[in-house]
């Protein structure tokens, strides 16, 4: 679809083949990650006893290290200059010096656009300027919305941190699926995707007396679509004040947006960066990375400053860090001067990803002796969100993962894809922050000019919009094709939202929002799961859903290690209920839950621990949801066909139709697809004729991933503006067919009522 734009700017380069092959060192290292585990589990309680006895015990150097730091950090608090520093640290910014200026053009105007390098003070001292000026002693807030859970995270800690207070006193933090806010909370960090859904609580965002639209420039879906909203937003309110924030790109694009605003670009001090392009296409960047940072750490003195390793994720992030130990252990070893990677004493290196623990994110901001050097292995989260000092090489692999939207199969998907050159300039001015720096780009010179686009497309034309057009409703926006969008989404992906929405009931025929879907706007969640949680009320199953959804909403919860595949195929087979993977995971849940919520249980079953109880942390946050909305769960007992009914209405869209051995016509689309082998229905002799399916998954072939069989009455039931009868005429018998297609009840002259009456009685 010329519509929709392919990340891939050219799907020929060196850049697509390589980022569809992957890296073989991520390969090396999950399976030896794979192996590891499976020895260990092998050994099981009395190995891990043995092996304690023997001093082999796993990894405790980094857990010492943690502490150390952790010591450090407490013992610097206690000192009596601290205060002093702080005050020092601040003055030092290049915000200081322009404080005067910003607060007079913010007191002056409505909107003011903001544009500073990276570690200029933008996120850390703008709010405290503002309120330090008065700006929450009418009682409002300043809201400073983050792309990233992380920064949010990290940088309100940063600030409470300066202002000498807790977390959730003055300085707070909002995420999704934890608040940290109170009512004396005066400035609030918060995602974007937190403030859209504050917006539908309070249309005026009263409780605001300005807000920070930080890292603009990111152009995130939320950010994009909150700026639209606020457009209109500042015309009701007169009094508040808008702040755009933005490392250095497109600023002349939002000052455009709001009619001219005004904008400051704050004098940075930044050093020249040389550019090193690598001389022939990468084969392989992780390994490449590897060789670079170990190469630097060898050949340069210390002093001369830290390495920032740009990586596409968290598996190539960890396969990187272990690699470079693992070659500095062989160096210093033949050296003589190391027999374990902790001898190596002249380094540290910290990788950081979102999904990292927030204790052992932070520890990258901590200062090291002198004679250590840090290597920091991040994700693009370095990029522009976090600023670690004393960075002077920077090492870009020229990746980073992106969420792409497949028109055709109407879900989104992460692939990993080329950066912009705009990404690639940013990470390399991460090496000139405080002294002249170096950066290596780990692909050529030519393939940057003719493979990567000049910036990064907006999410908002390469994503899923469903719950954005369903939010834009709700929000009472009449023609969402008219919203000012500062780059409008292309037209069919918006053009399948709406049918998304229209198909589950969130949408009328005139493309108003019904009941449900308002409803349905109000849970965090995509617009199927929503809809079956809200469902499940009234179907009398919302104990079960609600777990349902919630072990939904979490990755792979069983684990299938490479060499006892047999063995964890068995395990997971014990939990399978027969007409549902669905069901099989509420199994899954309850067993667990009868178990205590024991981890050596999961570890017996060949089951992801952490998953789970990532899973019990949102299924508590989505009934905190529901109980403010005064929804109260009630349990379906034994009476499990209710569920997978309940289930079926909201994914009716997603439904499928036997035909031949394990092989199903998708119903929509008329696309083959197969049974995923992982499936409980895979090994059942007499498969369902029809099923609903959460997932589809591309690969060579196209895989139904995670589905439960479901009656046709159902999926009439539920599908009624997709789906109707056929009546068949060798067999007089009935099946479900997409409406308006050939044999589909206009041709068949059925009488509906009839073939309804005959489905009925045969399910009773
Ligand atoms: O937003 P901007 O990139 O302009 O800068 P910032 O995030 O406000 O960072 C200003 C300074 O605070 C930098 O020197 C950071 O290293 C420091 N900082 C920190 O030490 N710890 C954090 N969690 C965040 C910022
Ligand atoms: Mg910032």
């Amino acid at each position: 679809n010329d519509d929709i734009i392919n990340p891939f700017r050219n799907p020929e380069s060196e850049f697509s083949i390589k980022a569809r092959k992957g890296s073989s060192l991520v390969n090396l290292k999950r399976a030896q990650k794979e192996q590891t585990r499976n020895a260990r589990d092998k050994t099981s309680v009395e190995g891990t006893k043995i092996g304690e006895a023997l001093g082999l015990r796993n990894k405790p150097i980094q857990h010492d290290k943690n502490r150390n730091n952790m010591k450090n950090l407490k013992h610097a608090s206690s000192n009596l200059s601290y205060k002093e520093d702080i005050k020092a640290t601040r003055q030092s910014l290049p915000c200081f010096r322009s404080r005067t200026e910003l607060l007079t053009m913010v007191r002056e105007n409505q909107v003011s656009i903001i544009v500073g390098e990276t570690g200029s003070g933008k996120t850390t001292q703008l709010p405290q300027y503002l309120y330090e000026d008065g700006f929450t002693t009418n009682g409002k807030l300043i809201g400073v919305t983050q792309p990233r859970r992380v920064a949010a995270m990290s940088v309100a800690k940063r600030v409470a941190q300066e202002m000498g207070v807790k977390i959730k006193e003055e300085v707070g933090y909002s995420i999704r699926f934890e608040d940290y806010s109170s009512p004396q909370t005066r400035i609030k960090f918060m995602t974007d995707g937190i403030l859209l859904r504050e917006v539908l609580l309070d249309n005026d965002l009263d409780k605001y007396s300005c807000i920070i639209i930080d890292e603009a420039h990111e152009r995130t879906l939320n950010t994009d679509v909150m700026l639209g909203i606020l457009r209109t937003l500042l015309q009701r309110r007169k009094d508040l004040r808008l702040i755009i924030t933005s490392a250095t790109l497109n600023a002349a694009k939002f000052s455009k947006f709001f009619g001219n605003a005004p904008q400051f670009t704050i004098p940075g001090r930044t050093f020249p960066v040389e550019i090193n392009y690598s001389k022939y296409p990468v084969a392989d960047y992780v390994e490449e990375a590897m060789k670079k940072a170990v190469n630097i750490h060898l050949t340069t003195s210390i002093e001369s400053g830290d390495i920032l390793i740009f990586m596409t994720g968290q598996e190539d992030v960890e396969a990187t860090t272990e690699s470079i130990e693992e070659k500095l252990l062989e160096v210093y070893r033949k050296k003589g001067e190391a027999s374990t990677f902790h001898d190596v004493n002249n380094i540290e290196i910290f990788p950081i990803y979102s999904a990292l623990a927030p204790e052992l994110q932070s520890r990258i901001f901590h200062k090291l002796d002198k004679t250590k050097r840090k290597i920091v292995v991040a994700t693009n989260i370095a990029e522009t969100s976090l600023t670690i000092d004393g960075i002077r090489y920077v090492i870009d692999c020229g990746y980073s993962k992106l969420k792409v939207y497949n028109p055709r199969i109407g879900l989104d998907s992460l692939a990993i894809t080329p950066i912009s050159l705009a990404n690639a300039n940013q990470r390399s001015g991460r090496a000139g922050r405080t002294a002249p720096g170096v950066a290596y780009r780990l692909y050529t010179e030519e393939a940057s000019e003719t493979d990567m686009y000049s910036s990064t497309i907006p999410e908002i034309q390469r994503t899923d919009l469903s719950n954005t057009v369903l939010l834009l409703k709700s929000l009472g926006v009449e023609n969402v094709m008219k919203f000012p969008f500062i780059d409008t989404p292309p037209i069919q992906t918006l053009l399948n939202s709406f049918y998304e929405l229209w198909s589950v009931g969130a949408i009328d025929n005139f493309g108003e929002l019904t009941k449900l879907g308002t409803d349905m706007s109000k849970l965090p969640l995509q617009p199927s799961l929503s809809k079956i949680l809200l469902n499940s009320i009234t179907f009398g199953c919302s104990t079960e859903i609600l777990i349902i959804v919630a072990m939904l909403s979490i990755p792979q919860i069983f684990k299938r290690p490479k060499e006892r595949e047999k063995e964890s195929d068995k395990a997971r087979s014990r939990f399978f209920i027969p007409q549902s993977d669905h069901l099989t995971l509420l199994n899954v849940y309850l067993q667990w839950k009868s178990n205590n919520f024991s981890t050596q249980w999961c570890s017996n079953h060949f089951i992801q621990g952490k998953s789970l109880e990532k899973a019990e942390d949102i299924r508590k946050q989505l009934l905190r949801v529901m109980e403010k909305q005064n929804f109260t769960l009630k349990s379906a007992g034994s009476n499990w066909d209710i569920i997978r009914e309940c289930i079926c209405t909201g994914f009716s869209h997603q439904a499928a139709k036997l035909s031949g051995l394990k092989r199903y016509v998708h119903l929509r689309t008329g696309m083959h697809t197969k049974l995923h082998p992982t499936s409980a229905l895979f090994g059942m002799g007499d498969l369902p004729s029809y099923i609903i399916y959460n997932e589809l998954l591309m690969t060579s072939t196209e895989y139904l991933v995670c589905v439960t069989a479901v009656d046709p009455f159902w999926l009439m039931e539920s599908g009624l503006l997709l789906y109707d009868i056929k009546k068949q005429e060798e067999t007089n018998d009935y099946s479900i067919g997409l409406l308006g297609t050939k044999g589909i009840s206009n041709n068949n002259e059925v009488d509906v009522e009839e073939a309804r009456k005959v489905v009925r009685e045969k399910l009773d």
